[in-house]
């Protein structure tokens, strides 16, 4: 067992938010796979305050090393998942965290608020990748934006609070920096960096019925492995990092710049039990290298 913010997990390996439907799944290979979950705990998708359909399609551009995706945080609001998704995943075998979306430093507060009082729910990830409606700033790209969010959110929650950091700004480290002034309990990285491509069919149109969308997958692993170590320079909070890990030689990369958990994404949708699979390299390889997968250590100073 290991412990990530005061929380117990049976190995390193998470699910990136949005990329794995554990409801879905349970529906798809039955009660077995809330037994067995390949995740040592479960990540929501994004809840935000009133429901939301998403984007128009298409949502999913297929890269040469990954995807880009449009889709647009659908999803139920805060009451829906109370009221029908919260039960369902209060069954998993693995600790619950609630990943929430404002627009307003009030929004978060009344999720981060609603989700702190559940006993279902371990921790509260916030996706600060959004505007603020009222300032104009991404709430994650600037790091006084941040610490005026975290400010304003942190009395609503004893439980552990875990920023997850936009790559989508000049200084992702100088934000973690802010989170961990501000009162976060971990920081997650990397969400997905904007990109576009053009539709095949209608000449210099977009493809992705958003315009644009968020690059994923392997095609994002050296960005992934150089901001969580930058990241890793400045904070002592946990990180949990991402970004494209497909084995467990990519999950001990990330581990040995710094991450003390290590999420999977895209590559869920391609294997969905892939995460079982990564969970079980990485411990033979820190089992094998334990010095250098310690936090910090075997980082190669360049
Ligand atoms: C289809 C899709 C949906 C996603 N939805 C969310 C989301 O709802 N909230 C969020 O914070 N991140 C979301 N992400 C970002 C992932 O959690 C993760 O940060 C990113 O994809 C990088 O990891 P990967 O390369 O392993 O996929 C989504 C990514 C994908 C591909």
């Amino acid at each position: 067992m290991i412990e990530f913010c005061g929380i117990s997990l049976e190995h390193r390996i998470v699910n990136g938010s949005g990329t794995f439907d554990a409801i879905a799944a349970r529906r798809a290979f039955g009660d077995a796979i809330y037994e067995q979950f390949p995740f040592a705990a479960f990540v929501s998708k994004t809840v935000t305050l009133a429901p939301r359909e998403g984007n128009p399609p298409p949502r999913l551009w297929e890269l040469p090393g990954g995807l880009i995706n449009s889709i647009g945080l659908p999803n139920k609001g805060l009451e829906g998942y109370l009221l029908e998704d919260l039960p369902q995943l209060a069954e998993l075998s693995v600790p619950l965290i609630v990943n929430v979306m404002g627009s307003t430093r009030e929004d978060v507060a009344r999720l981060v608020g609603a989700f702190a009082e559940r006993d279902e729910v371990a921790a509260i990830e916030l996706n600060v990748s959004c505007p603020n409606v009222k300032t104009g700033l991404i709430m994650g790209a600037d790091p006084s934006e941040l610490a005026a969010l975290l400010d304003h959110v942190r009395p609503h929650a004893a439980k552990p609070l875990i920023v997850k950091l936009t790559p989508n700004c000049a200084a992702p480290a100088d934000v973690a920096a802010a989170a961990e002034e501000h009162g976060a309990d971990a920081v997650s990285l990397i969400n997905t960096l904007r990109g576009m491509a053009m539709d095949p069919h209608r000449p210099g149109e977009p493809w992705l019925g958003g315009g644009t969308g968020g690059v994923s997958g392997p095609a994002v692993r050296a960005i992934a492995l150089s901001q969580v170590r930058e990241v890793r320079e400045r904070v002592s909070l946990p990180i949990v990092g991402m970004g494209g890990v497909q084995s467990g030689h990519h999950a001990t990369d990330l581990r040995r710049v710094g991450a003390d958990l290590v999420a999977v994404g895209t590559e869920s949708f391609r294997d969905p039990l892939a995460a079982r699979r990564i969970a079980d390299e990485a411990s033979s390889l820190e089992e094998a290298f334990p010095a250098n997968a310690a936090r910090g250590v075997g980082v190669v100073r360049l």
